[in-house]
């Protein structure tokens, strides 16, 4: 199971990356302006330690403007995955670029039909949306269970990225069903860690450790 790390913020990405945990990035045009930085600056800064796909997502509307905005991104460093949204408009320029070799990652998938035409138009990766099927009432899971079914039944070599992760049962579950990637915020990930009988644990050892006679 691979992680991306979902943030556009290279100090978080920087901290799981020393701890062995960055796979991969994704970031949304939400996430960049979260941080008040220079695009092109912040992605930069990532890519100069992060060696896996880095998404990075158009903003066009139509296919054309999406497969130029495609073209520049892709040059800005070696390890980008455009990430485009789930429209005609958007499959058209998934095909073009994976005809370019140039990676896609499917965005805004939010049902087993869209993925299944991410997968058809030839996208390195779709992400469907969990927790924000979970917070309609929708288990979002059961999108990432089907797709995983359906891309297994035909041999469909899009990487499904489990997307909108908003707690560590979400990436437990992932990967029950063998989800090929979590993309996870930083807080989560440091969720990930604890355990109360690890700190129990710890301190018990130490408290013994001392009563150990030193010569
Ligand atoms: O990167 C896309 C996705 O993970 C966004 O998640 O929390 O805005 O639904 P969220």
């Amino acid at each position: 199971m691979k992680f991306f790390i979902d943030t556009a913020n290279v100090e978080a990405i920087r901290k799981a990356h020393e701890r062995g945990m960055v796979d991969g990035v994704t970031t949304n045009p939400s996430l960049v302006a979260k941080e008040g930085r220079d695009f092109r600056t912040v992605v930069d800064e990532i890519a100069s330690f992060v060696k896996g796909p880095i998404s990075l997502e158009v903003i066009s509307e139509d296919a054309e403007g999406m497969l130029k905005e495609a073209r520049e991104l892709n040059g800005w460093i070696d390890n980008a995955a455009i990430k485009i949204p789930m429209t005609w408009e958007g499959l058209k320029a998934v095909k073009v670029c994976a005809d370019e070799g140039i990676q896609t990652n499917v965005t805004l998938v939010f049902s087993p039909n869209q993925a299944i035409l991410a997968a058809k138009a030839g996208a390195t990766f779709v992400s469907p949306f969990i927790g924000r099927l979970d917070d309609i009432g929708q288990v979002g899971m059961e999108v990432i269970e089907a797709t995983a079914q359906i891309y297994a039944n035909y041999g469909f070599e899009t990487e499904i990225i489990v997307a909108s992760i908003r707690h560590p049962i979400h990436v437990y579950e992932a990967a029950l069903i063998g989800a090929d990637i979590a993309t996870i915020p930083p807080d989560v990930l440091e969720k990930m860690v604890n355990h109360p009988l690890t700190d129990i644990g710890i301190k018990r050892f130490l408290d013994d450790w001392k009563k150990v006679p030193k010569k």
